[in-house]
């Protein structure tokens, strides 16, 4: 099985970027951590990250294509981008939306997401491990 992660916005700066609630670990440092979660639960795995949303509209058509399941981490494009959430409706593997912080536990306009609807589940606010328990749960499909 080969699972796209797409993450979004300003997440390249990870490990810069408010450290207090993302965590210490960079966007090239997690791309590793899932690449090797994917081989321990037999995933092949690949990690893109963009800061636009028409870029993440085509990676999911193309995914959508191959009917391959996403893992998507739409940053701040999760509170209002309906072109990413039709996008992700269209994916038969189906999408699993998640966040490394818990987006309910933040400001108000964080508690609102439009992705959620078009995703198969949502997991957040285990830090780097919400990529992992996505994984895992589309092994477990
Ligand atoms: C985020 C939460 C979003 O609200 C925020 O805009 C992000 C990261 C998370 O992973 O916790 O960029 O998606």
């Amino acid at each position: 099985m080969k699972v796209l992660i797409i993450n979004g916005p300003n997440l390249s700066r990870l490990g810069t970027r408010e450290p207090e609630i993302y965590g210490s670990m960079t966007h090239p440092q997690l791309v590793e951590k899932c690449i090797s979660w994917g081989n321990e639960l037999g995933i092949e795995v690949e990690v893109r990250q963009s800061d636009a949303e028409a870029q993440i509209v085509s990676w999911l058509e193309e995914a959508s294509a191959t009917s391959m399941p996403v893992v998507i981490n739409p940053a701040a494009f999760t509170h209002y981008s309906y072109p990413i959430a039709e996008a992700c409706k269209k994916n038969p593997a189906g999408v699993i939306e998640v966040h490394i912080s818990n987006p309910h536990a933040r400001e108000e306009f964080r508690t609102k997401s439009v992705i959620s609807p078009a995703a198969k589940g949502t997991i957040a606010g285990f830090g780097a491990d919400s990529y992992k328990l996505a994984l895992i749960s589309l092994k477990g499909n």
